[in-house]
């Protein structure tokens, strides 16, 4: 590209998303769903390394089957790009609508557009893309999922009425670049500064895997000995990190207290054990909402933008009743 068209190109790049973002271009139209007895859907997994993931899929799975729908699954193995690549093949075998829990909010956009452009419905299930580059109603059909900034707020509060003078926090972050470690973060960080008297000692990454945040906790721990909370953006690296305050010598609940979001049967079992002291659920049970969704939108009916999940609360006066109902 000559130095001339490049710089016309890019302009017109600019011009055009600027335009879209006033809203005064229209895009091609949303696809519709053909009504049908059987369907062939896709569904676009993120990773199966933790048990809310295989929650999910075991959920879509069973729902699928019992429609009666052929499932097209596929794993991403935590990478972006493969499930980029995963979402093109769905494309190729001619899926009728595309589930995708997109692992990260800016890297799955060309996935959600080349479906747009081949005509495929594609419903975003557990995690959004960067609500700048793509919408629901106009690009993809709707957002399934749980209010992630409530439930780093719903942590906060908790936090603020029971931390018997505990103050020093250590932040474990999910996935970076996913809705969920981006929302989580705000809400509960927000949150914590207008409820005063805390601080964040650290925050960083733990991937959402036990062993990471594990291995975070610990480096954390070590650099600040003083730190007398953790809060873990979900239950594997809580976990992780309650073996990394034991390896410390400490006494997870009691030296430290340890906040989660997942809502897990183990993490629910350690919170009746004490060793958590309040988990916020994220539920993982997709498979009712996510089919429903569909039917009514092969109906024609309009969906609202975001399908919201409902989430429990554990702590020590519920979380012993609820453990045989935490999945
Ligand atoms: O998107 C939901 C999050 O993804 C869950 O909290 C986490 O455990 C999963 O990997």
């Amino acid at each position: 590209m000559t130095e001339f068209s490049r710089r016309t190109f890019m302009m017109s790049a600019a011009a055009l998303s600027a335009l879209a973002a006033s809203g005064k271009v229209a895009f091609a139209e949303l696809p519709k769903l053909a009504k049908k007895d059987k369907y062939k859907v896709g569904f676009a997994q993120t990773e199966s390394n933790n048990p809310w993931r295989i929650a999910q899929t075991n959920s879509m799975k069973e729902h699928a089957e019992k429609n009666g729908y052929q499932l097209v699954y596929t794993d991403a193995a935590s990478s972006a790009a493969k499930q980029v690549a995963d979402v093109n093949s769905m494309i190729a075998q001619g899926v009728d609508l595309i589930f995708l829990a997109p692992r990260e909010e800016k890297p799955l956009i060309p996935a959600v557009m080349a479906a747009k452009k081949a005509g495929i419905p594609v419903i975003l299930l557990d995690r959004n893309v960067d609500p700048s580059l793509a919408k629901p109603g106009e690009d993809y059909v709707t957002f399934i999922g749980s209010d992630f900034i409530q439930e780093g707020q719903r942590v906060a509060e908790w936090l603020a009425k029971n931390a018997n003078g505990k103050s020093k926090i250590i932040e474990l972050e999910g996935t970076t670049g996913s809705s969920p470690a981006n929302d989580r973060k705000k809400g509960f960080d927000d949150a914590i500064n207008k409820a005063g008297g805390f601080t964040i000692l650290a925050s960083q990454t733990g991937d959402f895997a036990r062993d990471k945040g594990r291995q975070v906790a610990e480096a954390l721990l070590q650099a600040h000995p003083d730190a007398d909370i953790v809060y873990a953006h979900n239950d594997e690296m809580a976990i992780g990190a309650i073996s990394a305050i034991e390896a410390a010598g400490k006494v997870a609940g009691k030296d430290i207290i340890v906040l989660s979001i997942d809502g897990g049967k183990e993490a629910v079992g350690l919170c009746a054990e004490g060793k958590i002291a309040a988990v916020v659920e994220c539920n993982p049970r997709f498979g009712p909402k996510a089919f429903e969704t569909m039917a009514r939108y092969a109906k024609g009916e309009t969906i609202e933008p975001w399908v919201k999940n409902v989430d429990k609360f554990y702590d020590a006066t519920n979380a012993k009743a609820e453990l045989a109902d935490a999945y």
